[in-house]
């Protein structure tokens, strides 16, 4: 089978779309026939050498869509032929091997290729309101880099679940999609003190929840946001910047900052399966929909990341084998 892959760290140029070993499902593990898979943030982390992951040579990706072929004898409820959703290593391939824990059938309603990009960002939006952020209807809450892949959907899902959004990005246009997803208020965080904007908008208390990905000053100002007894979460660094939280931002205000990585929470802590359950019939009746920036053939993976990286892309882009 063919494969993204990358032979050592570094740019562009070492993204492959090559021959690779055909994946031997483990008995834990399920296979399945690619049909799609989401490009994430992390994917150019990894292609850098920054994020963890198997040995090289070794494929990208961390999320297909497709159907199953093969089911190891340890894993139950799936069967051979049912189209599924995976989150796993190595899913930007013509096949993958994913953990049976990972894989969620999906409605025939649903579109094959944009289930590809689903698991990511609809499972780290759930995790980051409920399980983590503990949101309750009536709060407010900020959600930086709103036209991301995550931030198009925890908008969607923190409206749904009946927040006061208020979110941030770097144009209008990406601000212009923030608002038609059910944002409330919308701030361009590289022209304007979102700081302020956000005291403004909540007569000085600050805001329930702030949802953190960018990192550096962002991430030092998002602090002072958070109302007393209210939380941040941080669970990215997109800009690369490093930040300094002085405990007086945090201590007085009576403020909690929380770490969140999906991929290195200790096994079992996170229920995917309960979390799936609630989202699949949200987007399968359309109450909440994956924004997809373009789809790519996966040979053209070296466009994703460029675009990505570039700040490029409104939701997320997806490649096909
Ligand atoms: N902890 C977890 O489990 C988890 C899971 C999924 C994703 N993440 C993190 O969540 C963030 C969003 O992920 P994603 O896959 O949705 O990514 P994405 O669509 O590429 O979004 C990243 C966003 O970060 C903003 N950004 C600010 N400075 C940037 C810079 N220097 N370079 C690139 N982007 C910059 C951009 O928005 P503006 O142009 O509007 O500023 C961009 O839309 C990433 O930090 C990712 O690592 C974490």
């Amino acid at each position: 089978m063919k494969a993204v892959r990358i032979n050592e760290f570094g740019g562009l140029d070492v993204l492959r779309w090559e021959e690779a070993p055909d994946p031997v499902p483990r008995p834990h593990q399920v296979l399945i026939r690619v049909d799609s898979a989401g490009v994430n943030f992390a994917d150019i982390m990894r292609r850098s050498g920054n994020y963890p992951g198997p040995d090289l040579p070794s494929s990208l990706g961390l999320e297909a869509a497709g159907t199953v072929v093969e089911v190891g004898a340890e894993v139950s409820g799936i069967e051979v032929g049912q189209r599924v959703m995976v989150m796993g290593p190595g899913g930007q391939a013509e096949y993958v091997a994913v953990n049976g824990n990972f894989v969620f059938p999906y409605p025939e309603t649903m579109d094959p290729v944009q289930a590809g990009g689903m698991p990511v960002v609809f499972l780290t939006s759930y995790h980051l309101l409920k399980t983590r952020g503990h949101m309750r209807p009536g709060d407010t809450v900020l959600v930086q880099a709103g036209a991301s892949g995550v931030g198009t959907v925890a908008i969607q899902l923190a409206k749904a679940w009946g927040a006061k959004v208020i979110t941030t990005a770097s144009t209008q246009e990406k601000l212009d999609l923030a608002r038609s997803l059910g944002a409330d208020v919308t701030i361009n965080y590289t022209t304007d003190d979102f700081e302020e904007a956000v005291q403004s908008e909540t007569a000085g208390r600050g805001v329930e929840l702030v949802l953190e990905c960018v990192g550096g000053p962002v991430l030092e100002k998002s602090v002072r946001c958070i109302a007393s007894y209210g939380r941040l979460i941080s669970y990215g660094n997109a800009s690369g910047a490093s930040a300094s939280l002085p405990a007086s931002d945090i201590t007085s205000d009576n403020r909690t900052v929380i770490g969140f990585s999906m991929g290195r929470s200790p096994v079992g802590s996170l229920d995917h399966k309960a979390a799936m359950a609630e989202l699949l019939p949200m987007i399968a009746g359309g109450k909440v929909k994956l924004i997809v920036d373009q789809v790519l053939p996966m040979s053209e993976v070296a466009k994703a990341h460029s675009h990505l990286a570039g700040r490029g892309t409104k939701g997320k882009v997806i490649l096909t084998p």
